[in-house]
């Protein structure tokens, strides 16, 4: 799958739901969303027939997302129905890890391969606070353990910088990675409909968050550990883990874009952003051949995102990473 711009689309991120048992601040209201309805919301069976006709048209890698994805009854099963397709080299997960204590080895054993794991801060009442859902750290913590009893490696860690809510924390978070193998990803907030306000207010750079560790000892720019994301990666001499930055602020990188996005009522979205989207799940229930609108998508795949820092201009509509699967 090569698109107008060159870029190879190997990498498929499917959202299962767009519910969440969070509401962190930069993301869903605290009231939450519209819901999609039962019936709106592709079947596992569905998302396996999705997958199974990309793969034969070269995909290679697949990651769960939400909303958050393990609220989605029995989500081993349609781990397994990926992992069995023989093409997919590479399934992934991403979660808040709330209910991860007790899905571990299960997730591991249908065939997930890598987490990753949002976490904003260290502190206990701070991540309760950001994700305004009292006690959510300590099951976060249960989780993360569990992930790493049960082999999961390495370990992301997303960390949405919020200026005045976690940015005095950003040494902390660098100074882990020398003693664990955990690669701490520091990410940019976006604008979207739902945090507006703390979008233009409380922006923090990756460039910022750099400057700082730097402080602590120099950096060395290293590969990624596999991913081939967005991110860049740094390490101190020696460490186990890496820093990383995902800058889509302050920096572009949508010229090495390798991904496309399958919401989970079923529309495939070329682009986080944007409002460009085609609708898989009629015609997947009408029993026509995907191929031509996945082929379709893919030629009308954008080249970059416009995103402007406090506006909803450039989201397209979005009220929330959630809709989409970040
Ligand atoms: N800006 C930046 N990151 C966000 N995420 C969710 N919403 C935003 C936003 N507006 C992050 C989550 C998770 C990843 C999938 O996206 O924290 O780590
Ligand atoms: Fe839920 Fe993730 Fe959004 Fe937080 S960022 S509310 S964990 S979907």
């Amino acid at each position: 799958m090569i698109d107008q711009f060159g870029r190879t689309v190997r990498y498929l991120r499917v959202s299962v739901t767009d519910k969440c048992n969070l509401r962190c601040v930069y993301c869903m209201p605290l009231e939450g969303l519209d819901w999609l309805k039962r019936e709106e919301i592709l079947t596992y069976e569905e998302i396996a027939e999705v997958v199974r006709t990309m793969a034969g048209m070269g995909l290679e890698r697949v990651r769960i997302t939400g909303g958050e994805p393990l609220i989605r009854r029995d989500l081993s099963d349609l781990v397994k129905m990926i992992a069995d397709v023989p093409e997919i080299e590479d399934l992934s997960l991403s979660t808040n890890a709330v209910l991860l204590a007790d899905q571990a080895e299960a997730l591991k054993q249908a065939g997930v391969q890598r987490l990753n794991i949002s976490l904003d801060s260290l502190q206990a009442d701070r991540v309760d606070a950001i994700s305004r859902r009292p006690g959510s750290y300590s099951k976060i913590m249960e989780g993360l353990d569990a992930a790493e009893e049960v082999g999961f490696a390495p370990l992301k860690i997303n960390v949405v910088l919020i200026r005045g809510q976690n940015d005095d924390e950003i040494e902390d978070f660098a100074r882990i990675t020398r003693e664990r193998p955990w690669h701490i990803r520091f990410i940019e907030l976006m604008p979207t409909g739902a945090n507006l306000d703390l979008s233009a207010n409380s922006f923090v750079s990756c460039a910022d968050a750099l400057r700082r560790v730097r402080k602590i000892e120099q950096l060395e720019p290293v590969d990624g550990p596999f991913g081939n994301g967005p991110a860049t990666y740094y390490r101190f001499p020696g460490a186990p883990g890496t820093v990383g930055v995902i800058t889509p602020m302050s920096h572009n990188y949508c010229d090495r874009c390798n991904r496309m996005r399958l919401t989970a009522s079923g529309q495939l979205r070329p682009c986080l952003f944007g409002d460009i989207e085609t609708n898989l799940r009629d015609p997947l229930r009408a029993g026509q051949d995907l191929r031509p609108l996945i082929e379709e998508t893919l030629r009308i795949k954008p080249e970059r995102h416009y995103l402007i820092q406090g506006s909803a201009a450039g989201s397209g509509g979005l009220v929330a990473l959630s809709q989409t699967g970040g």
